[in-house]
């Protein structure tokens, strides 16, 4: 079947696409947008995470034909000729290092900032529990979203 969906702002398709296909193999393998990545395939680590109609999801977990006419927005939709704020605080604070959980992770800080502005500790924790990392101890990843929300404040 062919899909009709908006991502980044772009009108894209995808032809041939098997009914059981997820709208994260289709920005991947067929869109070309490996920004959001295929970790567990079943909705428990968050890498796969993008905005669906301004509601972040698991990719993995949605159906490519229920993205049918609508809007998604990835990990690379949020920079514009320069990183995000929150792209780039996750660079500065060094909150990297496979990588694989970060695009997920910027997404769900990127909601979490939209909707609150000056977040505490508890409230970034709960926006990213649904975020697994396996390599940073997820320190380094509360500086980065503490930096950016400081930067959208003002503060810094
Ligand atoms: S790859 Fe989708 S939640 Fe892990
Ligand atoms: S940086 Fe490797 S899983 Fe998070």
């Amino acid at each position: 079947m062919r899909v009709n969906v908006t991502v980044n702002g772009v009108q894209r398709e995808a032809d041939d696409v098997w009914p059981g296909e997820s709208l994260l193999y289709v920005l991947r393998e067929r869109l070309g947008l490996p920004g959001s990545k295929n970790a567990c395939e079943q909705g428990e680590c968050g890498s796969c995470t993008v905005y669906l109609d301004d509601v972040p999801v698991c990719s993995c977990l949605v159906a490519a034909g229920q993205a049918e006419g609508r809007e998604v927005r990835t990990v690379e939709g949020l920079a514009s000729d320069e990183l995000h704020p929150v792209q780039q605080a996750f660079v500065d604070k060094g909150a990297v290092q496979c990588g694989f959980c970060t695009p997920g992770l910027i997404v769900a800080a990127h909601d979490l900032l939209e909707r609150t502005a000056e977040p505490t500790d508890a409230e970034i924790r709960e926006a990213l529990a649904g975020n697994l990392c396996r390599c940073t101890g997820y320190e380094k990843i509360m500086d980065a979203v503490r930096a950016a929300a400081a930067k959208k404040a003002g503060v810094v």
